[in-house]
């Protein structure tokens, strides 16, 4: 049978595999070998969605016939109203939820596909390196360009905005901010840091977007705030957030987007050529899970505090260089010594195949990631000690 030689788009073809589908193909040829893997690569929650959620799905699903139909697109008004109302409790910013929020089938197909609303070919987006590699690779399927503003440990993994060249934000049309962040775990909570970005955007017109993915894994007393928390960012900003982390709802696909109707309509209307929205029912059960008691969310930071603890003090005792973080599901590890030279790729990959553990090279989320790896908090404590006695042998044996 003859196959038709016909070559995907230059921007489809000019991306490399994505990352995780790199690892994961690796992990599948070492559970083909039997060996037994302790899978810390990606940031997929371990603990079950809480159980009032998936009773309201259930239920909604077995009675309420009409949830079988397509959904809203932009999501229902008691959909909107649930976010409008918890954006209201947990940051005090008020949000019309008729033209200000709009459902997602998750934020990573949110932030895609807002990039490919805004973007034409030849603009400039200003992203973060080290980065959710979305952030960047949307960019780069819309046929933008990108711009890096490199996240380093002496920075406090935030960007220096007095670093980018005139030249480049003058002819930049969106930034993409992500804390608490993934990959370095950082959190930014100091108001200035929000304020400054918001003034820049608003300086050279820059549509500066606030991916909030982790708003809720904060460890503790420590804070981290909404971006319409600060004066001005309306006119600027759009804020992206996510079931997938706050309520373990990682495979039920949804999010939202909230922000001025002017600047989320292009989204609306992208994807009302896309999509057919949230099915209902998960709307549903997602409504349950903002209306609902909150302690089931404290609890699980928590648990991601502990777990964090556990890696970073025993990573640390073996000779990497990691510190501890106010929040997040991940430890962004460097490396030690011995290995730095190796490179994250070839230890991330030696690692899993000479000790079944999984995790991301830093490398993968762009080239200030080299000399880390990303460890995603997501099996218990035991796990984590055998996790930790392998990576030990591994570290001790050097390459
Ligand atoms: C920074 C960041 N944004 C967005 C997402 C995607 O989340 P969702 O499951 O809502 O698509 C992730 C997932 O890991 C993430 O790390």
């Amino acid at each position: 049978m003859a196959i038709l030689k016909i070559k995907p788009s230059n921007n489809l073809d000019s991306l490399p595999p994505y990352l995780f589908a790199k690892i994961n193909k690796l992990k599948l040829e070492c559970y083909a070998q039997k060996l037994d893997v302790i899978d810390l690569a990606m940031g997929n929650p371990d603990m079950p969605t809480p159980t009032h959620i998936v009773d309201c799905l259930c239920d909604t699903v077995k009675h309420h016939k009409s949830t079988h139909r397509y959904p809203q697109a932009k999501g229902m008004p008691k959909f909107r109203r649930a976010v409008a109302e918890w954006m209201g409790r947990r940051f005090g910013v008020e949000l019309d939820y008729n033209s200000e929020i709009m459902s997602l089938i998750g934020s990573k197909e949110g932030i895609a596909h807002l990039c490919m609303a805004y973007l034409n070919v030849g603009d400039y987006i200003l992203v973060c390196d080290p980065a959710y590699p979305v952030h960047f690779n949307a960019a780069v399927l819309a046929g933008a360009k990108t711009y890096s503003m490199p996240l380093l440990e002496e920075n406090d993994f935030l960007p220096d905005f007095t670093k980018i060249p005139e030249s480049i934000a003058k002819k930049a049309k969106m930034m993409i901010l992500n804390y608490p962040n993934n990959p370095t775990a950082a959190v930014a909570d100091d108001p200035a840091f929000w304020k400054e970005a918001i003034r820049f955007c608003k300086k050279y017109k820059i549509l500066l977007i606030s991916d909030n993915a982790y708003s809720e894994l904060i460890f503790g007393e420590n804070s981290s705030p909404s971006i319409f928390e600060f004066p001005g960012a309306k006119d600027v900003a759009l804020e992206f957030h996510s079931f997938s982390k706050t309520f373990n709802m990682a495979g039920w696909r949804v999010g939202w987007a909230c922000g001025a109707k002017q600047l989320l309509y292009p989204l609306e209307k992208f994807k009302s050529f896309l999509d057919y929205g949230v099915p209902t029912f998960i709307q549903l059960a997602a409504v349950a899970a903002l209306n609902g008691s909150q302690q089931c969310v404290k609890e699980q930071a928590a648990i991601y505090e502990r777990r964090m603890n556990k890696m970073v003090d025993g990573l640390n005792k073996i000779g990497w260089h990691v510190q501890k973080t106010k929040g997040t599901m991940y430890v962004w590890a460097g490396l030690p010594d011995n290995l730095k030279k190796e490179g994250s790729l070839s230890v991330a990959e030696r690692l899993l195949k000479e000790t079944g553990v999984a995790v991301s090279p830093g490398a993968g989320f762009g080239k200030c990631g080299e000399g880390y790896v990303r460890i995603s908090l997501v099996t218990h404590d035991k796990r984590f000690h055998d996790a930790l006695l392998r990576i030990k042998k591994f570290t001790l044996n050097g390459k």
